[in-house]
């Protein structure tokens, strides 16, 4: 199972449209690819799961040539409204089957995209992504869910041990399929990539005093170079 159409029902409801670029994303790019900013125009960055194109500024202020796959038309279709020249390059699709172009890529992002699946289909992400990767090219990848995360435990098991769907409460309501990762899930995940970064975020929350933690992982991988 890949897309989940719970995302497109969110978009078409209103909900879940984050359009500021996310700040790890920021950090990461410049912290890990500061050639591919010097570079400019040509540096070629591929978005998976692209959303409400929250990053999609952040790119095309630093002059990369951007592309994306995102599984609901909805959302698609109001970015192509808004980005009248990128309608070529922000697609419709399942990045845990295909990617549409014919490019090769310098980079390949995802901030909470690719968490949204099971097991398998992040698997099957992850070959895609490599494949679509120049040697030497990089994998960023942002809010991962942990199992330390509290929501962890909330919800019902789906297809694999690290997956989870139908939270009746807490941040994951109405998104489907959830997936959390530890470190050893992330190496065997990652084994194909040279892993360069890879940081666990946990925030404890203290008002409301609810016993409530957000964990998530960051990580950014590099393709060998032959
Ligand atoms: C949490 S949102 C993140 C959106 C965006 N990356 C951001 O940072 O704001 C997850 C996005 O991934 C998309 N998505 C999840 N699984 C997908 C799949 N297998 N193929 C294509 N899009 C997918 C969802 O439709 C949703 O837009």
């Amino acid at each position: 199972m890949g897309f989940d159409q719970n995302w497109e029902k969110s978009y078409a409801n209103n909900t879940h449209l984050s359009v500021w670029p996310w700040s790890d994303i920021v950090s990461l790019v410049n912290r890990h690819f500061k050639g591919l900013i010097s570079l400019g125009r040509g540096a070629r960055v591929l978005e998976l799961g692209c959303g409400a194109g929250a990053n999609i500024p952040f790119f095309r202020s630093l002059g990369m040539d951007y592309s994306a796959i995102e599984g609901s038309p909805t959302i698609v279709r109001q970015l192509h409204e808004r980005y009248p020249d990128l309608i070529d390059k922000i697609r419709v699709g399942d990045f845990s089957q295909e990617q549409p172009f014919q490019n090769i890529f310098d980079i390949v992002i995802d901030r909470g995209s690719l968490t949204c699946n099971t097991t398998k289909s992040i698997r099957n992400a992850l070959q895609i992504a490599f494949d679509s990767l120049k040697p030497g090219g990089g994998f960023i990848g942002t809010d991962w869910f942990s199992i330390n995360h509290t929501d962890f435990k909330g919800g019902q098991q789906f297809d694999d041990e690290y997956t989870r769907n139908n939270h009746t409460e807490g941040q994951f309501v109405g998104v489907g399929n959830v997936h959390f990762s530890d470190e050893p899930h992330l190496r065997d995940l990652f084994s194909k990539f040279e892993i360069l970064f890879m940081e666990e975020k946990i925030f404890q929350r203290h008002v409301p005093k609810d016993n409530h933690q957000f964990a998530s992982w960051n990580i950014v991988a590099k393709k060998h170079t032959c």
